[in-house]
């Protein structure tokens, strides 16, 4: 049996936590997507875990893969990795050879484009950790995949390739200057990032590490075998649905496809495989996000204050603040469809106890005309104006009490809003997170129950 688990908004609803809730029944937990972009706080043993890249599930001993349609920094996977070990732990990380590596060059092309954009309001306020250009080089053909870290010639040989073109980009178009002193925010130097010699024999030495490890892997031909063999599988989406390149708010996006068919594409496991199993969107009781681009229903002043302080919306991986808003239907309904949601989990509502106001947009309007789903463009998802339905806000209440009590304990008003809530997605809700603590979830229904 698969469990998939993705974002229904923005990023940041909170997955973790579920991932976390759901992380014991599954023998291999798989993200599919992203890479060092997505900050997620792991609690096992009383012990938290902080991790960008390394799959949640590696914390608590099981498989954790990084299937093709992620981009992998081997920095960053290291330095995970011997965290972990450091703490007394033995991950078992496997990585597909086929996954794109995260090179020095496309962060220092991150910020730059980012930089270039600002004029036109066009950045998309990326996490800088160079998710967008090795993506490209992908797409473009151009890129370095795990399997060639492994054969330094090929290495080589790509490099080669790929250098004078992207020195030309950082140097012509971004008028950077490479053997200068100036570096940006870069963990190495400017003029190594771009130096072949340099690149080919610090990723080299990540390859002999990764083969003296057995850490890579086919990685459809491993997910079928254990699927086979009767293993569960936790696929763990990062980002969000209106994140995703494809279905998002397109260009303020990341580069890869958080919805369920990425989990697919992403690992190498047929549709099928995804679709027999259980979808489980997240979703926050409000939204919350941290780069730019449309959001219809954004609030601010001391209430988006309020909320921002209670629900601690600050960027895990920037810290930057994020930007608050009221709960967009539109925004689910679209997420529902494009992923084909079996349940729902809804984070936060606590947060939202106790305000003085409360709203959901349950459609948007643009000239009087109705939309029940995001506009295609972001030109037009900007000019939509909410059509809101308010709801009486609910008293604050022990989450702790109500977690242990069932969702019959919630206040009424707060059941109301989850009923129309599941309602409009057409889909149950499995769980609903009542504070930050682990004993704070009220738990519905467990997706691996039938499994
Ligand atoms: P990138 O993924 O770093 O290229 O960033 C592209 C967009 O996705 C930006 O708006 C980021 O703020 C957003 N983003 C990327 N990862 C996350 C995440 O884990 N949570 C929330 N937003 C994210």
């Amino acid at each position: 049996m698969t469990v998939t688990i993705v974002g229904a908004q923005l990023g940041d609803e909170g997955k973790g936590a579920l991932v976390d809730r759901w992380g014991g029944p599954p023998d291999v937990v798989v993200r599919f997507q992203g890479g060092d972009n997505a900050g997620h706080t792991v609690v096992n043993d009383g012990q938290e875990y902080k991790l960008s890249l390394v799959p949640s599930g590696a914390v608590r001993g099981k498989t954790g893969v990084l299937g093709n349609g992620c981009v992998v920094n081997p920095r960053t996977l290291f330095s995970e990795v011997d965290g972990l070990r450091d703490r007394g732990l033995n991950p078992n990380v496997r990585v597909a050879r086929r996954a794109h590596v995260i090179m020095p060059y496309h962060r220092v092309l991150d910020s730059a484009e980012e930089g270039e954009k600002e004029d036109d309001d066009l950045e998309a306020g990326t996490t800088g950790r160079g998710i967008g250009p090795t993506y490209e080089d992908k797409a473009g053909r151009r890129g370095v995949r795990v399997g060639d870290l492994l054969n330094p010639d090929v290495l080589r040989n790509r490099l080669e390739y790929v250098l004078p073109r992207t020195r030309l980009l950082a140097e012509e178009v971004y008028g950077l200057d490479l053997d200068g002193a100036e570096t940006p925010d870069l963990p190495v130097d400017l003029a190594d990032a771009f130096d072949l010699d340099w690149l080919h024999t610090k990723f080299a030495e990540y390859g002999r590490r990764l083969r003296g490890e057995e850490m890579t892997i086919d990685c459809g031909s491993y997910l079928v075998e254990r699927y086979a063999a009767g293993d569960r599988i936790l696929f763990e989406g990062a980002q969000g649905t209106s994140l995703d390149i494809d279905h998002g708010g397109y260009p303020y996006v990341t580069s890869s496809n958080p919805t369920a068919g990425g989990a697919a594409v992403g690992s190498g496991v047929g549709p099928g495989v995804v679709g027999q199993g259980e979808v489980v969107g997240i979703v926050k009781a409000y939204l919350s996000k941290v780069g730019t681009g449309p959001m219809p229903t954004e609030i601010d002043g001391s209430l988006a204050d309020e909320v921002r302080e209670r629900g601690g919306e600050f960027g895990t991986v920037t810290g930057r603040p994020r930007r608050i808003g009221w709960l967009d239907l539109p925004m689910l309904r679209h997420a529902s469809r494009a992923s084909g949601f079996t349940g729902v989990a809804v984070n936060h509502l606590d947060v939202l106890a106790g305000l003085d106001e409360l709203r959901v947009a349950e459609a948007y309007k643009i000239d009087g005309e109705r939309f029940a789903v995001p506009p295609a463009t972001a030109e037009q998802w900007a000019a939509c104006e909410p059509v809101y339905r308010e709801f009486t806000p609910w008293p604050e209440f022990d989450g702790r009490a109500t977690a242990s009590e069932g969702i019959e304990a919630l206040p009424a008003a707060a059941r109301d809003y989850l009923d129309y809530l599941s309602e409009t997605v057409d889909a149950p809700v499995y769980a609903v997170g009542v504070g930050p603590d682990r004993a704070e979830t009220i738990e519905v229904a467990n997706p691996w129950s039938d499994g």
